[in-house]
């Protein structure tokens, strides 16, 4: 019996002791106070992170912007049959899309309205056993070529790299060419900068 109370004396001096010197440690505040230090420092982390929230949902406000924005779509035929010569742009008179107004109808000019790249898409329509041939031309300068040697219809896509303010124009590449209406013209914008 003698011996618990001894032990049970010796385990409250130890409480005391430690709790004691936990004590002196919080309570050193006149030079160093350790616990307003954590409290400054999670106050500065707190601010770092809201700033970080900050800038990704603007980031975020940004590319749904880009998501949701109409996209730039110009798909149409010619309609009707026609006679061209060279260095006149075919005219698309059905169009189907010319959605962020890329085509000008009376000119037969698609401008690019921002950078990036496009696919242009081809399908030449040419007058029974006549050949046709058609140009595609960005400011004037044939990017790539269509063939349809009456063998049925052929179409042709490129993917091109296109600055805002780009003209292209489709252009047969003979005189008094037979421009069928089922002339086939598309481009879309794959990838903005
Ligand atoms: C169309 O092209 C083919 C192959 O080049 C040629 O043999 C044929 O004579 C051409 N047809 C016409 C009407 O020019
Ligand atoms: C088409 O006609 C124009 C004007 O007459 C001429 O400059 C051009 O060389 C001709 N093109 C072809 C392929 O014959």
């Amino acid at each position: 019996m003698a011996s618990v109370c001894f032990l049970v004396t010796a385990f409250s001096l130890t409480v005391h002791l430690s709790s004691g010197y936990h004590d002196h440690l919080y309570r050193r505040s006149d030079d160093t106070n350790p616990l307003s230090d954590v409290v400054a420092q999670q106050a500065a982390d707190i601010q770092t992170n809201q700033a970080k929230i900050a800038t990704l949902e603007h980031k975020l406000a940004a590319m749904e912007a880009q998501i949701h924005q109409t996209p730039y779509l110009f798909t149409a035929h010619t309609g009707t049959t026609a006679t061209y010569n060279t260095g006149q742009p075919i005219l698309f008179h059905h169009i189907m899309y010319n959605l962020g107004s890329m085509y000008d109808s009376l000119t037969g000019t698609i401008t690019i309205p921002r950078d990036g790249v496009y696919l242009v898409s081809i399908r030449p329509d040419p007058n029974g056993p006549q050949n046709l041939t058609v140009q595609i031309r960005v400011n004037g300068t044939p990017k790539f070529y269509a063939y349809d040697e009456h063998g049925g219809p052929t179409g042709v896509s490129a993917a091109l790299n296109l600055k805002a303010g780009d003209r292209i124009t489709a252009e047969s590449d003979d005189n008094g060419t037979e421009v069928e209406s089922g002339t086939l013209i598309s481009v879309v914008l794959i990838r903005p900068y």
